[in-house]
């Protein structure tokens, strides 16, 4: 993960890089640190914590202190892997000469046998991390051959595993920043006379329009007042870059009147679901359009299986999915962790269809179990977020989720977005097939296109519930959540939720296994969310429920507006609207969200950026 940023140009480099690194903290944010270059010179300031602790730190030290003055600058905000977060493995790291100045966002796998060599030939290491051992590399490399600097990253970077995006600056030439790309993510923001260097265009995207998504294997020599000179790492190749104009609306993202990012994107729903509906769902002629599928039409029709990997909320999704498959278009699925499937080396072949689904684009085991797929022919079709994200750009066909910006590291608005694309496609390849009554898909379309609606009226009502049930709950230190059939998934996401942001521990469950293992848990401090809709096995959840009230589990259903008999059993009730099965989950899983944003308020939690976790994870 960790996010990178840089600037070169005419501008004072600190304002940017300080404001950029904030925008940039969702990827990770245990330490952080800027170096600003002057004149033979630098300024480095690195602190654990949070990026504003480095901004106090920055303040205290060099309040009227000209050393911060500079027009070329890097700065890092970190997620640890190798080393602690301390000052120490905070970034940037320098050589060992004290000239190349580095940040550095990936992992280099063969870190340890290179820093043996270093080792060997005098170099000293003050941090733990595998930055540092890359820098050095990049200095031995070229004191040894005496080349310049930029020849000695290429053939460093030729004998590195792993993978990175890095930004050098030699303090003896503060006009040029390197940078190169594989594996991990790297824009550059290009205006006459400046650059700007990130993992995304958000930190640049106030000062220019005009963005370079670098590709692996790709580096760049950034020169004042020079154009962009990119070139390919493995043989020096000079490349065209290709500029894109940028489309993105700032106030998506600004909190705006929320006190969180999370609550704004839950409350964005019924807007985000819309617009993942806009041109698809064609009303006025009861038609479903994705041209992802609509030009391999034959690929989708013919699938004898489908498998559907993710990791975390986005694999939650793809269990839905792999309901909705099963159910209306009749195709076998399997759903992978993507972290597991690319390791096991499945059976897949040319024939196969592979969908990926992922929010960010970035994740590492996803983009791996993508690239696995294709080594081996399959046809892999992708749910993306982000547009021009890596995975978006590796797929052989996809279709975005137009989300918007998701900066909470706690996935909502973007798997709500998911299930509606699963829908949608379930729907469509339902009606290739010839699966379902025109009947139901007519139903299920209207139906789908009025869910917008009722997750508004549903905001609105539930908001003072889930409050209170809040203040009741949220010194318990265990939830079980359970769900049957489609709901499954939204318990285990609910569960999710609960405990990336409020640090409670929570499990979720299919309702009916609870009987094999973790009834025996149950007792009058176990808090039971159980998903209790008319549509789904409801005979069969009251039962359940009957279970865990012998046992003195406290209850808190999640029923339709209604609901008679389960509203009596339970302690505590949160009303949905009534919804076909298929479409319940994107109604059921919005109360959970609330429920846990709720506790992780009510206990004080920096709901936006949870303790260990980043938004995209980059590492393996
Ligand atoms: C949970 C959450 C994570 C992500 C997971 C996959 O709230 O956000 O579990 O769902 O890291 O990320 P993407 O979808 O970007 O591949």
């Amino acid at each position: 993960m960790c996010g990178i940023i840089g600037y070169l140009g005419y501008r004072e480099a600190y304002p940017i890089l300080i404001n950029g690194l904030k925008k940039l903290e969702y990827r990770g944010y245990d330490s952080s640190g800027i170096a600003i270059f002057y004149k033979n010179g630098y300024s480095l300031y690195k602190t654990k914590g949070k990026v504003d602790e480095l901004e106090k730190k920055i303040s205290s030290i060099s309040f009227h202190n000209r050393k911060i003055i500079g027009t070329t600058g890097i700065g890092h905000t970190r997620w640890a892997t190798h080393g602690v977060p301390n000052d120490l493995n905070a970034h940037p790291h320098v050589s060992n000469s004290n000239e190349l100045i580095m940040i550095h966002n990936g992992i280099i796998e063969n870190y340890h046998a290179i820093k043996i060599i270093l080792l060997e030939n005098g170099f000293t290491f003050k941090s733990k991390t595998d930055t540092e051992v890359l820098v050095n590399l990049i200095e031995y490399v070229k004191k040894e051959n005496k080349i310049s600097l930029e020849e000695a990253v290429r053939i460093s970077l030729n004998e590195i595993i792993g993978a990175y995006s890095i930004a050098i600056v030699d303090k003896s030439h503060p006009e040029t920043i390197i940078i190169a790309k594989l594996g991990s993510p790297l824009a550059l923001g290009i205006n006459e006379k400046e650059f700007f260097i990130a993992s995304d265009p958000i930190p640049f995207i106030n000062y220019t329009k005009n963005a370079l998504y670098l590709k692996d294997g790709e580096m760049a020599i950034l020169k004042k007042n020079k154009e962009l000179d990119l070139r390919k790492i493995r043989d020096n190749h000079k490349l065209n870059p290709i500029i894109n104009k940028l489309k993105i609306n700032l106030k998506e993202i600004e909190k705006g009147k929320y006190r969180y990012f999370m609550l704004k994107e839950i409350y964005e729903q019924p807007k985000t679901i819309s617009d993942t509906l806009r041109g698809r769902l064609i009303i006025s002629n009861k038609i479903i359009c994705i041209d992802g599928i609509e030009l391999n039409k034959e690929i989708f029709i013919n699938a004898k299986c489908i498998t559907i990997v993710g990791c975390g909320s986005s694999w939650h999704a793809g269990l839905i999915g792999e309901y909705l498959l099963e159910q209306l278009a009749r195709i076998p699925v399997e759903v992978e962790y993507a972290s597991e499937f690319r390791y096991r080396n499945p059976i897949i072949d040319k024939n196969d269809l592979i969908i990926v689904i992922s929010q960010s684009g970035e994740t590492a085991d996803t983009l791996a179990a993508l690239k696995l797929a294709k080594k081996k022919e399959a046809f892999v079709f992708g749910i993306c977020n982000i547009v021009g994200s890596s995975i978006a750009r590796s797929v052989d066909a996809g279709i975005y989720t137009h989300a918007g910006p998701e900066i909470s590291v706690a996935s909502t608005k973007s798997f709500t977005a998911q299930i509606t694309v699963l829908i949608l496609l379930a729907l469509k390849l339902a009606k290739y097939r010839s699966t379902m009554s025109e009947e139901r898909y007519q139903f299920l379309f209207q139906e789908l296109g009025n869910v917008p609606n009722k997750i508004n009226d549903l905001l609105k009502i539930d908001k003072h519930v889930v409050k209170n049930i809040s203040k009741v709950f949220y010194k318990f230190n265990n939830f079980l959540y359970l769900g049957r059939g489609i709901n499954f998934p939204i318990a285990l996401e609910g569960a999710l939720k609960l405990k990336e942001i409020s640090y409670i521990h929570s499990e979720g469950y299919p309702a009916a296994e609870m009987k094999h293992g973790p009834i025996a848990l149950v007792d009058k401090n176990m808090p039971v969310v159980i998903i209790a809709t008319k549509r789904g096995y409801y005979e069969k959840i009251i039962g359940n429920i009957q279970e865990i009230k012998a046992r003195k589990g406290k209850i808190i259903a999640i029923v339709n507006e209604g609901d008679v008999q389960v509203s009596m059993m339970a302690d505590y009730v949160i009303k949905i609207p009534e919804i076909s099965e298929e479409l319940s989950p994107l109604l059921t899983i919005i109360p959970l969200q609330l429920l846990a944003y709720q506790i992780a308020y009510i206990k004080g939690k920096n709901i936006d950026q949870p303790r260990n976790l980043a938004k995209s994870v980059t590492v393996e």
